[in-house]
């Protein structure tokens, strides 16, 4: 699809924004080589959520639900970030405020450079203790089949955020005010589903934010958007990137 025009449209857009936040979903690590949750291929294909990322899960089978975080840690060993990501970095350098707001755990924006990443539902980097305060962070190394506290004994889990429970309150209070306050939102690589995230893009058009979908395909969200662009981010990113480069 020639995108052309609205990649000029885009990129008019970032220059003179003010703030630009941008949404990330499982999408833009999808050319780094891990699943999404929803496509064909995806995580949730095959598999109820409920039986994997929930608290009752846990509580239940501690062990099953650490056989699944401890496959996906040795995924997201395996893979680097991509040109998506490497492009949302330049984004940041190039426009007057960004914000970057990831429904992803894997932690790859970080890695390709992002700093500041809001994360809202946590990363698989890290593990906490389900008794006592204890936290560790354990990079991409895999754990044991039965991860345990080494203050209290207690079962470790990982710092992701489960089916059935809270966001990080404070990561929902950044992403909503960035949500408000931005000139440009754009949400990418997401499916726009899962709640409270998928409220975000809504919040800033209502505040009069241009609204900017970057997908392999159409979403709910797409008629809603100003411009999108339907295509691979891994392509699309550095494009309108670059763009903006040459304003
Ligand atoms: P989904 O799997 O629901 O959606 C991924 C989106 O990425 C889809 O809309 C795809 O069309 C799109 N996509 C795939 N490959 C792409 C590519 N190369 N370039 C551009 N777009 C591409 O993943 P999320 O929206 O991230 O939550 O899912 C949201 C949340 O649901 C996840 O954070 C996870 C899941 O359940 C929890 O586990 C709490």
């Amino acid at each position: 699809m020639d995108h052309s025009a609205a990649i000029d449209a885009l990129a008019a857009h970032l220059r003179d924004a003010q703030f630009v936040c941008a949404l990330t979903g499982a999408g833009i690590s999808a050319e780094s080589g891990l699943a999404t949750f929803r496509g064909p291929d995806g995580l949730w294909k095959g598999r109820d959520p409920t039986e994997v990322a929930t608290p009752e899960a846990f509580a239940a089978d501690p062990r099953g639900v650490w056989e699944f975080y401890n496959w996906r840690l040795r995924q997201a060993a395996k893979v680097e970030p991509n040109a998506g990501h490497f492009a949302l970095v330049r984004l940041a350098e190039r426009v007057a405020g960004f914000g970057l707001v990831t429904q992803n755990v894997d932690r790859l924006h970080q890695r390709a450079g992002s700093r500041d990443v809001v994360e809202l539902h946590g990363n698989i980097d890290e593990v906490r203790c389900i008794s006592c305060p204890f936290s560790e962070t354990v990079g991409r190394r895999e754990l044991p089949a039965e991860p345990r506290c080494p203050n209290c004994g207690d079962w470790l889990r990982p710092c992701v955020v489960w089916f059935n429970e809270l966001l990080p309150p404070d990561a929902v209070r950044r992403a909503a005010a960035w949500a408000r306050e931005c000139d440009v939102f754009i949400s990418i690589g997401t499916s726009g589903l899962v709640w409270p995230a998928a409220q975000f893009a809504y919040d800033a058009k209502s505040n009069g934010a241009t609204l900017v979908e970057i997908n392999l395909e159409p979403t709910p969200l797409t008629p809603h958007a100003d411009v999108a662009l339907h295509g691979k981010c891994g392509e699309l990113l550095p494009t309108v990137v670059a763009r903006l480069e040459a304003l």
